[in-house]
């Protein structure tokens, strides 16, 4: 499979002039130069393929806007070298743009005083889309994306919700082969949200459209991307399968006893007490290999056992898990 998109030691460092209190102090920093860097982005390498969905994931400040912007050509990497759809996104920006889709939860590319319809048309042009895919891509983005009712309002009139779903068709309507989502469903509602998740894996999934994603809201990754990338303090601390890290994790699944009457003290090899309310008993799995029967079969008959609840760590558990033991982890990425 040839990647799609490359990155090979990318590093973006922004130079901040450092504060400096007073007159004297300001005078002295001109001259001086004393500049602070930030390495937002730190040798970061990955390559993506044709079709993937990858959820880009990382706390705040972490460096995911600026790789976003890297390979969409709006920011200069100052180290590494990125290709996007075989070409150096900056260099080549109107190419890539033409190519690409974008879309900024926190920004609209939507003409805010003009009706949705009107933004579309200014792109056909800027786009050069024939009259024909560009009504078949309407049409077909207006029924995913509920959006005939504000089809003809201005922008600025439409929700939260109605924009996201328009600045997304509006990336869409050129048929780019890659779409960037910087935090697409940021301030949506459950319904919202959900509304665009489908959508999205579903272009993923029946147009082949190629998916870059950040977000914080990991429902998102779960249901769009099988695939992701986490980094922190501008470098990479993971990269593979969502499975894949909740098995590096080890399984920590956990389990409830509950029997008829208090059974007593219970101590098995095969899972850890955690809690003790007596005729509920709750433990941890912690070793893999352990399978429930295993459990179940050293519990015995004995105790008359009622009810048993086992619980699959859920995905903000597992990423909490990858954060706080991130320095051990760190060499698990591939
Ligand atoms: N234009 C800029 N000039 C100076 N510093 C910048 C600039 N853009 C980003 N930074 C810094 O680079 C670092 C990474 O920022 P970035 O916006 O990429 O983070 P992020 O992972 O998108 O965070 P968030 O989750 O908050 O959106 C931060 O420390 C930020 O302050
Ligand atoms: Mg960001």
């Amino acid at each position: 499979m040839l990647p799609i998109i490359s990155a090979d030691g990318v590093g973006k460092t922004f130079r901040q002039l450092k504060r400096q209190s007073g007159f004297s102090g300001a005078v002295r920093s001109l001259f001086s130069r004393d500049y602070s860097e930030i390495r937002a982005v730190d040798g970061v390498s990955f390559a993506i393929g044709a079709g993937e969905a990858v959820g880009y994931l990382g706390p705040n400040g972490a460096g995911k806007s600026t790789m976003i912007k890297m390979m969409t050509g709006i920011l200069t990497p100052s180290a590494g070298a990125l290709s996007v759809l075989g070409r150096e996104p900056h260099t080549h920006r109107m190419t890539n743009a033409a190519e690409i889709g974008v879309v900024f939860g926190q920004r609209s590319q939507l003409w805010w005083d003009l009706p949705v319809r009107d933004s579309y048309d200014l792109n056909r042009h800027i786009y050069d889309i024939p009259e024909a895919r560009f009504a078949d891509n309407l049409a077909y983005l207006t029924a995913m994306l509920d959006m005939a009712s504000f089809l003809d309002r201005p922008v600025r009139q439409l929700s939260l919700g109605q924009r996201m779903r328009a600045e997304i068709a509006m990336a869409l309507l050129h048929d780019p082969k890659i779409l960037f989502l910087d935090e697409p469903t940021i301030g949506l509602d459950v319904v919202a949200k959900d509304a665009v998740r489908k959508f999205l894996a579903e272009i993923n999934r029946e147009r082949g459209t190629t998916i870059i994603l950040t977000t914080h809201d990991l429902v998102d990754i779960e249901e769009i991307c099988p695939r992701l990338i986490m980094v922190d303090e501008g470098k990479l601390l993971f990269d593979g399968e969502l499975k894949r890290l909740r098995a590096s994790l080890g399984s920590r699944r956990r389990l409830t006893l509950e029997f008829a009457t208090d059974p007593g003290p219970l101590v098995l090899t095969t899972a850890t007490l955690s809690a003790d309310e007596g005729a509920a008993k709750h433990f941890v799995l912690e070793d893999e290999t352990v399978s429930l029967i295993d459990v179940l079969n050293e519990v015995g008959r004995g105790h008359g056992l009622k009810d048993v609840k086992l619980d699959e760590p859920d995905i903000e558990e597992v990423i909490r898990t990858f954060y706080q033991n991130k320095p051990s982890l760190a060499g698990a990425a591939p």
